[in-house]
């Protein structure tokens, strides 16, 4: 299938009937191949990867380099789902330069790309999309936009929020991506825009149920970054734990007795 098939499979899990999207970020081959091999629709290289991963106090220290390197990792673990890939801060400032980075991270692996924000990114998802690129929006709380917002804030709670939400969303929808990430947004207004866009909603941090799909960060839901957990966040696993306890072991294995 190629990436353009991807989107519009992706694209048309709006409909009535269809199973919940679930999408899941990877940053390296092994939990790609893993995500990929259990059936997830869509791998997220996303910009989380400056937390989780390179251990940045959040998403505003990640550049192109960096997701060059992790998505072309991923992508190699990565067969049937559509690996999408973030663009970090600054690597959109105009729709010229929006291609371009765009057209890099597809020629290191990704299938399509995500961008943040809404009505100020409409002409830079148009440029991606005329140049066959798929392109994911995304809205509500934006962590490229953490220090100028002054902290991670909830989105939606006022009708003029809600309402430059639903704006956001159909004007992105028109722009032509093929799906929209809505992050903690208050799930009535999630449902609200799940019901009037035609692309699908893949929501985290909006509550179950109120979006056509959802999306988390690996080590939320494997417990493998236990620095920070979001309150949202449902582990299935433990593995910080695991790798501590599996250390351990391994130092008093090696560790002679009289020592
Ligand atoms: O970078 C990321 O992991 C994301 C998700 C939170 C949607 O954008």
């Amino acid at each position: 299938m190629t990436s353009l098939d991807k989107a519009a499979a992706l694209k048309a899990r709006a409909a009535a009937g269809s199973a919940p999207v679930s999408a899941l970020t990877a940053y390296d081959y092994p939990t790609a191949r893993l995500a990929d091999e259990a059936g997830v629709d869509v791998i997220l290289v996303g910009d989380s990867l400056g937390m989780v991963v390179l251990g940045f106090p959040d998403t505003t220290h990640v550049t192109m380099d960096h997701m060059l390197h992790h998505v072309a990792a991923a992508a190699r673990g990565a067969e049937k789902a559509l690996l999408l890939g973030d663009l970090p801060i600054h690597s959109y400032p105009d729709p010229e330069t929006a291609v371009i980075n765009a057209r890099c991270l597809t020629e290191a692996g990704a299938e399509a790309v995500k961008l943040e924000g809404g009505l100020r990114q409409i002409e830079k998802v148009q440029a991606i999309v005329a140049a066959d690129i798929p392109v994911i929006g995304h809205l509500g709380m934006l962590p490229q936009r953490v220090k100028e917002e002054g902290g991670y804030k909830k989105k939606g709670k006022t009708e003029a929020q809600a309402a430059e939400l639903v704006e956001a969303s159909l004007a992105l929808q028109d722009a032509g991506i093929c799906a929209l990430v809505l992050e903690s947004v208050v799930p009535e207004v999630a449902a609200r825009i799940s019901h009037q866009v035609s692309v699908p909603t893949i929501g985290i941090g909006c509550g179950h149920g109120h979006t056509h799909g959802e999306v988390a960060v690996i080590s939320d839901v494997v417990g493998s970054y236990p620095w920070f957990v979001p309150p949202f966040a449902k582990p299935r696993a433990q593995v910080a734990a695991s790798i501590s306890s599996a250390v351990g072991e391994f130092i008093r294995d090696i560790t002679p007795l009289d020592s």
